[in-house]
C-alpha cells in the first residue's frame, strides 16, 4: 500500500457518525488519496447526536474540505446545508458534504453508487420492472435512483407496510410518470410477482453480518425466472439472498460496487479529480478480509 505523509498543507475530510469505528470509508479514501498522490487525509469524526450542530459548524472553522455522514446523522445534518442536490432533497438524507468558500453543499451519493454498481456489470435500469425489498434510508436512495433512471415500475415490499406507503407517497410526487406501489414483505406477496419482474433489490439488513444466515427472500418461494438479484449488503459479499438466486441460475450483483461508487462520487467532489475506483475496491476488499480475521 502506498503511504501518504500528512503535513501542514494536507487537506482534511472526515466521517461524521456514531459510531464510526466499523466503517470502511477511512481506509477506502486514504488508499485512494495515496494512489493518485492527492494531498488529503480522511479521519474518523465520532459525533454524539447532541453535538451535531457544533460538529457541523466546526468543519468549516477547522478548514475541512468536506465530510461523509453516516448513521444516525444523515437527516440531522440537512438543516445546516446551504444547498442540497436533488438526490439529497428527494431522499431526505445527506451522506456527503463539500465545503467551498464557507458554504456547505449536501449530496446523497448512494443513488449514483447504486446505478454505477449495475452499470459496471452491464445492466441498465431503464424500462425495468423492479421489486425493492425494504423501505428504510437505503431503499429511498434506490427508489430515487431507479425512478431517475427511467425504470418502468417499482413495487416496494416492507415488513412494516406503513413505512413503504410513506416512501412511495413521498417519491410519487417527484416521479409522476413511474408506476410506484407498495406491498407488505411476505411469502404470498413475493410469490405474487410471478416472473413479472426484471430486478429484485435487497435494501434490508437481512443477511448482513452478524445475521448472515437470514434472507429477505423466503426459502419456500421460488425465485422469479430471468430476474437479476441485487443485494446492497457487502458484508458478507456473498449473502444467502444472492446464493438463492445463483442456485437458480440467475444473474446477481453484490453491494461492493455501490459502496465503492458512492465513495468515488464524494472523492471526486472533494479532490476535483477522477477517483481510482479499482484501488478503492481493493481497499474495501482487504478491509473486509481483515475484519473477518
Ligand atoms: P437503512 O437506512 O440501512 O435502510 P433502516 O432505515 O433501519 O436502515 O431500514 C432497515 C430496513 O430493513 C427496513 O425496511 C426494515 O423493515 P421495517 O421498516 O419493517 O423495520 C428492514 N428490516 C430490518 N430487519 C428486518 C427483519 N428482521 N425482517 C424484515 N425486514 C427487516
Amino acid at each position: 500500500m502506498k503511504h501518504h505523509q500528512i503535513t501542514g498543507k494536507t487537506s482534511l475530510v472526515g466521517l461524521i457518525g456514531w459510531p464510526v469505528s466499523h466503517s470502511l470509508s477511512p481506509r477506502m479514501h486514504n488508499v485512494a488519496f495515496a494512489e493518485i498522490e492527492a494531498d488529503f487525509a480522511y479521519v474518523p469524526l465520532p459525533v454524539q447526536p447532541e453535538n451535531v450542530e457544533q460538529a457541523l459548524k466546526g468543519l468549516a472553522a477547522l478548514n475541512f474540505v468536506g465530510a461523509n455522514v453516516t448513521v444516525p446523522h444523515k437527516q440531522a445534518v440537512m438543516r445546516y446545508m446551504d444547498e442540497l442536490s436533488d438526490a439529497a432533497q428527494i431522499t431526505g438524507a445527506v451522506n456527503t458534504i463539500h465545503i467551498q468558500a464557507g458554504k456547505y453543499y449536501g449530496y446523497n451519493t448512494d443513488a449514483h453508487g447504486f446505478i454505477k454498481g449495475m452499470e459496471e456489470v452491464g445492466c441498465s435500469a431503464k424500462g425495468m420492472r423492479v421489486a425493492v425489498l425494504g423501505a428504510g434510508g437505503a431503499a429511498r436512495a434506490v427508489v430515487f435512483a431507479l425512478a431517475r433512471a427511467e425504470t418502468d415500475s417499482i413495487v416496494v415490499f416492507n415488513r412494516t407496510a406503513e413505512r413503504a406507503a410513506f416512501l412511495v407517497d413521498d417519491l410519487a410526487d417527484a416521479f409522476p410518470d413511474i408506476s410506484l406501489k407498495f406491498e407488505v414483505l411476505a411469502a404470498d406477496t413475493l410469490a405474487g410477482l410471478d416472473n413479472a419482474v426484471d430486478l429484485v433489490v435487497n435494501t434490508t439488513s437481512l443477511g448482513m453480518h452478524p445475521h448472515i444466515d437470514t434472507s429477505p427472500w423466503p426459502v419456500d418461494v421460488p425465485v422469479p425466472r430471468s430476474t437479476i438479484f441485487y443485494d446492497l449488503v457487502y458484508n458478507p459479499i456473498e449473502t444467502v439472498f444472492l446464493r438463492q438466486a445463483r442456485a437458480a441460475g440467475l444473474k446477481t450483483i453484490d453491494g461492493l460496487g455501490m459502496l465503492v461508487h458512492q465513495g468515488a462520487f464524494a472523492f471526486e467532489k472533494w479532490t476535483g479529480r477522477p477517483a481510482p475506483v479499482e484501488a478503492m475496491r481493493q481497499a474495501c476488499m482487504s478491509g473486509l478480509a481483515l475484519e473477518r480475521g
